[in-house]
């Protein structure tokens, strides 16, 4: 049985969700937020240490001001209900990408990330404003500036995922095989699983199956 410490997930599919059944993408933003819920609790139920989750990416700044505006209003009304419960759960807290918000919601996302900086249960990175391309980037800026040896240990320090174990599962819901520049680096030996449903209506029963077929897998990292 495989180990299992960290799953990313890309939560796709929001916007077909809303429009199929509420005839508006950004109501299917809403309900996407409640399936992370339920999945941040089952994430904890089985003991996983680390969850990563794409949120909003580099290239989200192309859509329309409304459905951003949308979204960003969502995050802020998140993390000012979540923050206390957090702290209360032992959950952690990791803005990963740059914080490039309006001044209120940056402050808000360094304060859900100091105030919970010490706890152990679970690790939630939280991908915001996140591209992979920008991220190595400016892993190869930094880097380039010391005089350590350029090789894959010290590069990893340079990276927003710093000292958190490469995912080994990544999910991405929304029936679309594709990264979308997520982790490109940190997803060299994840088992990847796309799933046809769309985010709003992934449920526990999903993710539970998706951990089984996980812990099956012969992984052999090159080896045979
Ligand atoms: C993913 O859902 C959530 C974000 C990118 C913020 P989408 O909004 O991309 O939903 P679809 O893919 O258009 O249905
Ligand atoms: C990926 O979904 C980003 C997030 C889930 C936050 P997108 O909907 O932005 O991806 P593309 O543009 O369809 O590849
Ligand atoms: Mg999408």
């Amino acid at each position: 049985m495989n180990p299992l410490n960290h799953v990313a997930i890309i939560m796709d599919g929001n916007g077909r969700w809303g429009l199929k059944n509420k005839n508006s993408r950004n109501l299917g933003h809403s309900e996407g937020l409640k399936v992370v819920e339920y999945i941040i609790q089952e994430t904890i139920k089985k003991k996983i240490k680390f969850l990563t989750l794409f949120a909003f990416s580099t290239e989200n700044w192309k859509r329309p001001s409304y459905e951003i505006n949308y979204l960003l209003n969502l995050l802020e009304k998140f993390l000012k209900e979540k923050a206390k419960k957090f702290s209360k759960e032992d959950i952690k807290l990791k803005i990963i990408g740059k914080k490039k918000f309006s001044n209120k919601l940056n402050k808000l996302l360094t304060e859900a990330e100091k105030k919970t900086s010490n706890n152990k249960k679970l690790q939630i990175n939280l991908a915001l404003n996140y591209g992979s391309k920008d991220e190595l980037i400016h892993a190869v800026k930094h880097i380039s500036k010391k005089k350590e040896a350029i090789n894959q240990k010290n590069f990893e320090k340079y990276l927003f995922t710093k000292n958190i174990p490469d995912p080994d599962i990544l999910i991405r819901t929304g029936n679309h095989n594709r990264l979308s520049n997520f982790l490109l680096w940190q997803l060299a030996y994840s088992e990847i699983f796309f799933i046809k449903k769309l985010w709003p209506d992934f449920n526990i029963q999903d993710y539970r199956k998706i951990i089984y077929k996980f812990k099956k897998i012969k992984r052999n990292f090159g080896n045979i």
